[in-house]
């Protein structure tokens, strides 16, 4: 069953063409890699699934819906169901808001539980992303934690109010190497657990293979190559693939 398809989708800014007739699907529940290098376009196609960025052309439909002309109450719910998690938690999580408050922001705003409910709700999402014993972090502010750490409370905080789709823009790419394919590999099986579909965008063709479906390529603002993890990475058809696998195998 499809749960995001993007259909000849194109983006310009200021007359500038970055995204052109980019045409992806995502089934519920699975789990895509976007690859590509820097300015291949992938963050502006993630920012018009999560309704931040207007396109010149070409359509989104989610969960059978048109997103694009969407308003209103159908938005906001569709801003519940679609949760986008940016590369530098740093950037992302409010300086003055504890971890409890962070993680059950998405709860209060979409109206979701009583009080009295979402602390339990916040500390069971912190043991999903292996924030233990996860009372102890409750107090705490984004500064006093770890860069690893501050990614599993985004995570925690994406998965609370219980979206259908997570796009992770570069969750790992500001944190230590050695960090980066736990990082991955846990949002990947958190989702799986949860049966939430994640589109994780990525550099990295060693981190995308980690727990993805499917992988999809774009080069210039244009998808290159998809397929299964394995026919794209093992056999992959277009050249700029074939230089990145290279690459990955050199490094
Ligand atoms: N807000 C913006 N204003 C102008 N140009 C932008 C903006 N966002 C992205 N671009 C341009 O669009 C292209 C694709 O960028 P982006 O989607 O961020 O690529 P990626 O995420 O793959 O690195 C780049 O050439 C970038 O400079
Ligand atoms: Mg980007």
């Amino acid at each position: 069953m499809t749960l995001l398809e993007v259909g000849n989708l194109s983006v310009s800014f200021h007359g500038v063409r970055a995204v052109s007739d980019v045409s992806l699907t995502v089934a519920r529940g699975e789990s895509v890699a976007l690859v590509g290098g820097s300015g291949a376009g992938k963050s502006t196609v993630a920012r018009v699934v999560a309704g931040l960025t207007v396109p010149v052309a070409g359509s989104v439909t989610f969960d059978g819906v048109d997103i694009l002309g969407i308003r209103g109450r159908a938005a906001r719910s569709m801003r519940r169901d679609i949760h986008l998690v940016f590369q530098d938690p740093y950037a992302s999580l409010p300086p003055s808001m504890t971890v409890a408050e962070i993680v059950a922001e998405p709860m209060v705003i979409h109206r979701i539980g009583a009080k009295s409910t979402r602390r339990d709700a916040v500390v069971a999402a912190l043991e999903s992303v292996n924030l233990l014993p996860a009372e102890r972090y409750l107090g705490r502010y984004p500064h006093e934690l770890s860069g690893g750490e501050r990614q599993r409370v985004a995570f925690a905080r994406a998965v609370i109010a219980g979206p259908k789709l997570i796009l992770a823009d570069e969750p790992t790419s500001g944190l230590d190497a050695s960090l980066r394919v736990d990082i991955v590999e846990l949002m990947n099986r958190l989702c799986q657990d949860q049966g939430i579909a994640i589109v994780h965008i990525t550099h990295d063709l060693a981190l995308a293979q980690r727990g993805s479906d499917r992988v999809v390529v774009m080069q210039g603002g244009r998808v290159v190559e998809s397929g299964s993890v394995s026919s794209v990475l093992g056999s992959p058809r277009h050249h700029y693939t074939a230089a990145l696998v290279a690459a990955a195998a050199r490094s």
